[in-house]
């Protein structure tokens, strides 16, 4: 079985589809783009993977269990808006971003020491240390963006859900932070999702790119069909599609 299985689910508020016969399997550490229009539901697809939002039909499983509600080791998310503290340094970001998924809540004494040093080693890993004492009102939006991905990684999540992370930066800082990206999955190997608006960074960065649609439409009722996966592209090969490149030689 693929490390997360999505199959056949139907999400729908109210009476309203959203997304409709979504199937998908993913292999451990592969790079998955999401791409599609505004409000087909990429953002709810993410909810489900969290487990803050429950199919309404289908199943979705990661490691072979349905995602753990909690929020806990295995999946780190970072949304377009700044998901940082603004109320604590830099460092306590980093800090708070650990206790928050520790067992028993609060660090103290040598086990906080410690966490402190890895906070310190994450903050210069992505390029933050001499700003370490400082409030995030003080960072650009750039580095904003890293500390909430300093955050998220902290834990060693095994998935990383990323939702329009770098839609808010402007063009020069996005492109470090795709070289920050690719250098941190050469380091950690991590499946991730990453929602993306920009086709073309959903293809540099990915090794596949899921495209969310409709394939109903009522010209009359555009709100009575859900989305589901219409392409599956494989980035990696020329952007064929996915299937057909793992099975060459398949009719
Ligand atoms: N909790 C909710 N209750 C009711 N409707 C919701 C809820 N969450 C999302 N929706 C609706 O579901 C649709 C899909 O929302 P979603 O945020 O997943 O879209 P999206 O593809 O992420 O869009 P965008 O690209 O604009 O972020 C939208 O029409 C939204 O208004
Ligand atoms: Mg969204």
């Amino acid at each position: 079985m693929s490390f997360v299985s999505v199959r056949n689910v139907f999400q729908s508020y109210g009476d309203r589809p959203i997304l409709e016969r979504v199937s998908v399997e993913v292999e451990e550490g592969c790079f998955v783009s999401i791409v599609g229009a505004s409000g087909c539901g990429k953002s709810t697809f993410l909810r489900l993977l969290l487990a803050q939002e429950t199919p309404s039909r289908g199943e979705v499983s990661i490691a072979g269990q349905p995602p753990a509600r909690e929020p806990g080791r295995d999946r780190g998310v970072v949304f377009q808006k700044y998901s940082v503290f603004p109320h604590l340094t830099i460092r306590d970001n980093i800090l708070a971003a650990e206790e928050l998924s520790a067992r028993w809540g609060r660090l103290w004494g040598r086990a906080r020491r410690a966490a402190r040093e890895r906070a310190d080693a994450a903050l210069a890993r992505v390029g933050l240390a001499h700003v370490a004492d400082q409030y995030p009102a003080a960072l650009s939006g750039g580095m904003q963006q890293r500390l909430a991905i300093a955050q998220a990684l902290q834990a060693r999540p095994r998935i990383l859900l990323l939702d329009e992370p770098f839609g808010a930066l402007d063009p020069g800082t996005r492109l470090s932070m795709h070289d920050f990206l690719t250098e941190l999955r050469a380091e950690t190997p991590m499946t991730v999702f990453m929602v993306t608006h920009d086709l073309s960074e959903g293809f540099k960065l990915a090794d596949r790119v899921l495209v969310f649609d409709k394939t109903r439409w009522d010209p009359d009722a555009p709100e009575r069909w859900g989305a589901t996966i219409t392409y599956d592209f494989d980035a990696r090969h020329g952007g064929i599609p996915f299937q057909s490149a793992r099975a060459p030689h398949a009719a």
